[in-house]
């Protein structure tokens, strides 16, 4: 599959940077405001308590913020934050050793928590519930488990699907969270504040043509906005207008719905070899090489989000709304 410029999942030199642009303090973040409110309840009473904050679950499809809050929750009470992945930790012992290096009340983010191993999965359950781990000394007959206590912390895990999660590590979590794409408004917030922090000029049309094109997802918004604002300067006067960011856009080939070239194929595929639908996931994945997991979590959701596929009980179907984006009427079914 190739490369996409509004691929959320690849974490790109470019995203290092984007990292720079992330607000660090509830009140600097935009949208996700039902997620937002909870946290800012749950973070204020353990506060007052001087209680470490409860597990918190954060699930959507990647790029809505997910990392970004685990930090402004662990700015937002005083502590550390420490970052890793399900696939990163490969041994129950290497997640003891994360865990047994946390200060009193830091924040261990999870990215992709879904992708943690049995025996690796099975260390967080005591772990998160009762700030202990078991680990097992001597073998054969003289083996006996010895317990270690942990210092208090606080687990953030994100996961694209929540139904990912086995029950007794979802039922663990005390507060969940679902992260929603982001509206136009909010994107067009988002970038006009990142904008600002990358010193660049943009006025609101610029900022509204990007936002219309950036998927729902700021990170996203903040890309695209960083690749506009390269045509700004090689062939404009460096400022982002509705002309520099609607050319800089067209040149890359994300079209005035936020479609891409990995969209076009989804869904050019659907309508050129399986007439539109229903079409099984796992037969599409095969026909446009991809991982069915990666369509469903990843490309899947902003089509769906946006009209342009139907999940049915027979499988995905383009909709009317599809056909009539690429002007391609004239092969809908009658029925
Ligand atoms: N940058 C990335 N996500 C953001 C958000 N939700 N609010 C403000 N800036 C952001």
């Amino acid at each position: 599959m190739e490369q996409r410029i509004i691929n959320a999942d690849i974490i790109t030199e470019d995203d290092k940077i984007e990292q720079g642009l992330r607000p660090s303090r509830l009140g600097e973040y935009i949208g996700q405001e039902k997620a937002k409110k909870n946290l800012k309840v749950f973070i204020e009473a353990a506060k007052q308590r001087s209680e470490t904050l409860d597990h918190v679950l954060l699930y959507g499809p990647p790029g809505l913020g997910k990392t970004t809050l685990a930090g402004i929750v662990a700015q937002e009470m005083g502590v550390n934050l420490k970052i890793t992945s399900g696939p990163a930790i490969e041994k129950p012992g290497e997640l003891a050793a994360i865990l047994n290096n946390l200060a009193e009340g830091d924040v261990l983010f999870i990215d992709e928590i879904h992708r943690l191993n049995k025996q690796v999965e099975e260390v967080l359950y005591p772990a998160m519930e009762d700030f202990a781990i078991d680990i097992v000394v001597g073998k054969g007959a003289g083996a006996r488990s010895i317990r270690i206590d942990l210092p208090k912390f606080t687990l953030v895990g994100a996961t694209t699907r929540a139904g990912m999660l086995t029950a007794p590590l979802r039922d663990r979590f005390g507060v969940v969270n679902k992260l929603e794409f982001y509206n136009v408004m909010e994107l067009m917030q988002i970038i006009i504040r990142s904008a600002k922090v990358l010193g660049v000029g943009i006025d609101d049309e610029g900022a509204l043509e990007i936002a219309k094109r950036s998927r729902g997802t700021p990170r996203l918004a903040n890309r695209l906005l960083k690749r506009v604002r390269d045509f700004a300067e090689v062939e404009y006067d460096g400022n982002i207008n509705f002309d520099v960011a609607k050319t800089a856009l067209d040149r890359l080939e994300v079209d005035s719905q936020g479609l891409d070239n990995v969209d076009r194929s989804v869904l050019m595929t659907m309508i050129n070899k399986f007439g539109g639908g229903p079409v099984g996931l796992d037969t599409l994945a095969a026909a446009i090489g991809e991982d069915p997991g990666t369509l469903e979590d990843v490309y899947e959701p902003y089509l769906i989000k946006n009209g342009f596929i139907n999940r049915t009980p027979r499988g995905r179907m383009v909709t009317e709304h599809c056909y009539k984006h690429f002007g391609l009427e004239n092969l809908m079914k009658k029925d």
